[in-house]
């Protein structure tokens, strides 16, 4: 825990062109088997899991621990066997369908801004507990709400926009970055830090990461960065 947040750690995987999906309605597939594995044993290690409204309804993930020796021992450690999983959004677009809000035992917590909250509540039901955003800060309101539940530690999994405003505000811990052997080429698919919400065109984002580790998963290269050096590790 850092002050009123919890450590955060950004996961994503990138072609070597540095982009994050291709402009295809299909998700692209970037990690082999070896990486979905490194990245499963990150999340058991998470007390909590988010993503924006737009990877919900680009990806439909469902952001639970796989393996089930892993989710033993959350249960053993007293923690469910799945981190509590985390989204915001502006609009309240969210299907309560989606494999985020499927009965499997994980907690769910979704923030929205206060105009859309009621319909939202509404269409969620007891899928999720659905919480107002009373200052329209988004991400650090979140990260201080998320630390008052006791989450201490956050992997934030995309999409561009939640990932570059992570970046951007100075928020993120670490960066855990997949880079895989394709390329895109395609100016109309996501970069890894594109998205439009308080994107500032033209400025670099602040601070010089750390390189603290660099690992292979099957074909894909994982660079993990560090924010302020190896005492915040
Ligand atoms: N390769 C990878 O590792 C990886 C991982 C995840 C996603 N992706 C890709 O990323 C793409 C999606 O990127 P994206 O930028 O659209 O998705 P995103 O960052 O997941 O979601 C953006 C949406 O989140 C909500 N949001 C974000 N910040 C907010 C704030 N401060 N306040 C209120 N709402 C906020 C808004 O939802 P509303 O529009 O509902 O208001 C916004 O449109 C997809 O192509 C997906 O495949 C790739």
């Amino acid at each position: 825990m850092y002050g009123n947040r919890p450590y955060v750690l950004l996961s994503a995987a990138m072609s070597a062109d540095g982009y994050i999906d291709d402009a295809s309605p299909r998700r692209l597939v970037l990690s082999g088997p070896e990486d979905l594995d490194r990245v499963d044993a990150v999340r058991a290690g998470c007390d909590a899991i988010m993503v924006g409204a737009g990877t919900i309804r680009a990806d439909n993930p469902r952001l639970l621990v796989r393996d089930e020796r892993r989710r033993e021992q959350r249960r053993q450690r007293g923690e469910p066997a799945s981190p509590v999983k985390v989204t915001i959004t502006s609009t309240g677009a969210l299907d309560p369908d989606a494999a985020f809000f499927a009965a499997d035992g994980a907690g769910k917590l979704v923030y929205v801004t206060a105009a859309a909250a009621e319909p939202l509540t509404d269409r969620l039901g007891d899928r999720a507990a659905v919480i107002s955003l009373r200052t329209g800060t988004g991400l650090p309101e979140v990260l201080a709400d998320l630390a008052g539940r006791g989450i201490g530690r956050l992997m934030i999994e995309g999409g561009a926009s939640v990932l570059r405003q992570a970046l951007w505000q100075g928020l993120a811990d670490e960066l855990l970055l997949a880079v895989a052997p394709v390329f895109v080429a395609d100016p109309a698919a996501p970069r890894l830090l594109g998205g439009g919400l308080l994107a500032a065109p033209g400025r670099a984002v602040p601070g010089r990461m750390w390189l603290a580790g660099l690992e292979r998963a099957g074909d894909v290269a994982v660079l993990r960065y560090l924010a302020g050096g190896q005492a915040r590790a």
